[in-house]
């Protein structure tokens, strides 16, 4: 079964074409996150725009780059929610109208059971149930991946998301945007133990997480510095912060592998790509003999190759959108 996937969510407007839910003939992405570097995050209407401006030439060229022509597609599958409306809404009516133009199937995809699915192109003998730590710009969230299509929260960020994190931590350093690549970078080189960050814990629960508190503790540290005119070391502070943000990430991993007796650990989303992470979780799972699947690095962030995958899955279990399809900011991952 051919499908197109289209994503849109956010700053990449992306079209892909996946057989059978497994195999990418094509992948393309464009992006408009320099644009929204001037500003220090993404600007929605200018995201908006740059859809509109794009959507057809990423489609178009997904199909050269595949060399199949959009009559042999069997569905259109495309990013619903969660996600920047305006944004999302461009992938919405670009999908209807191509599923209405070619009469097959629309499918409508959560965008963060699309990231988890960017596991099972990575990895052919990924197969549910497993955990998921789902680490993004939106989302950071302990999934139960039940079925394909069924799943359930174990836990997730009080506050903010973890991407969320990085990119207003990089913002106070002039790190630029999006934060989270040159404070993985920089974070490599330096002492993680030379600023001692708080690592948050939720009251009354083993499984959600809290980043608030941290992003305000080295916000507040950096002003200090800056107005005392005391030296700030730029990376012991990148890897003092992602040290405890990988202390917070990785117990809970693992107190949710413990609970749900699962022996695979997949990790999904922008923030999967963090070097810090990869190798704390890498080291945790070795230590209890969990499977662990990581996403190689071009499949963490935003792409319309893991929506064309989750699509099937969705299609398989008999979802289906109609020309009233709508677009949501948010929705539960569980209701997907
Ligand atoms: O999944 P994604 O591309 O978009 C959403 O669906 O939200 O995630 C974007 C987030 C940004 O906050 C970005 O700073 C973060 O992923 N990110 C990273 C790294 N690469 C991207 N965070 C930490 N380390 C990285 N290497």
């Amino acid at each position: 079964m051919l499908i197109l996937g289209i994503e849109s969510s956010c700053d990449e407007t992306a079209a892909a074409l996946v057989r059978d839910g497994r195999t990418v003939l094509s992948s393309v992405i464009a992006t408009s996150v320099a644009e929204h570097a001037v500003y220090g995050g993404v600007v929605p209407e200018i995201a908006s725009r740059r859809h509109t401006e794009s959507i057809v030439q990423v489609t178009r060229q997904a199909f050269q780059e595949a060399g199949l022509t959009p009559r042999e597609v069997d569905a259109v599958a495309v990013t619903s929610a969660p996600g920047l409306i305006g944004a999302l809404l461009v992938g919405v009516n670009f999908a209807k109208a191509a599923a209405y133009g070619l009469g097959v199937p629309l499918i409508p995809v959560h965008h963060v059971r699309g990231h988890i699915a960017a596991n099972y192109i990575a990895h052919p003998n990924l197969v549910p149930p497993f955990l998921c730590l789902c680490v993004s710009g939106g989302t950071t969230a302990l999934v139960d991946v039940k079925t394909y299509t069924q799943m359930e929260v174990l836990g997730a960020t009080r506050d903010d998301s973890v991407g969320e994190c990085f990119d207003k931590v990089a913002r106070v350093l002039d790190l630029g945007y999006p934060g989270g690549p040159p404070l993985d970078r920089i974070g490599r080189t330096g002492n993680d133990k030379a600023y001692p960050f708080p690592r948050a814990h939720v009251q009354n629960s083993d499984l959600d997480l809290s980043f608030s508190g941290l992003k305000t503790a080295v916000i507040n540290l950096a002003h200090n510095a800056r107005q005392k005119g005391e030296p700030l070391s730029i990376p012991d502070l990148a890897a003092s912060f992602s040290a405890a943000v990988s202390d917070s990430l990785v117990p809970r991993s693992m107190a949710a592998l413990s609970l749900t007796g699962y022996d695979k650990l997949a990790v999904a989303g922008g923030v999967a790509a963090n070097s810090r992470i990869r190798a704390d979780l890498s080291a945790a799972c070795q230590d209890r003999g969990i499977s662990l699947f990581l996403p190689p690095l071009s499949l963490c962030g935003d792409n319309a190759a893991m929506i064309g995958c989750q699509g099937y899955y969705e299609y398989q279990a008999g979802k289906r959108g109609d020309l009233s399809l709508n677009a949501f900011a948010t929705m539960d991952i569980s209701r997907g």
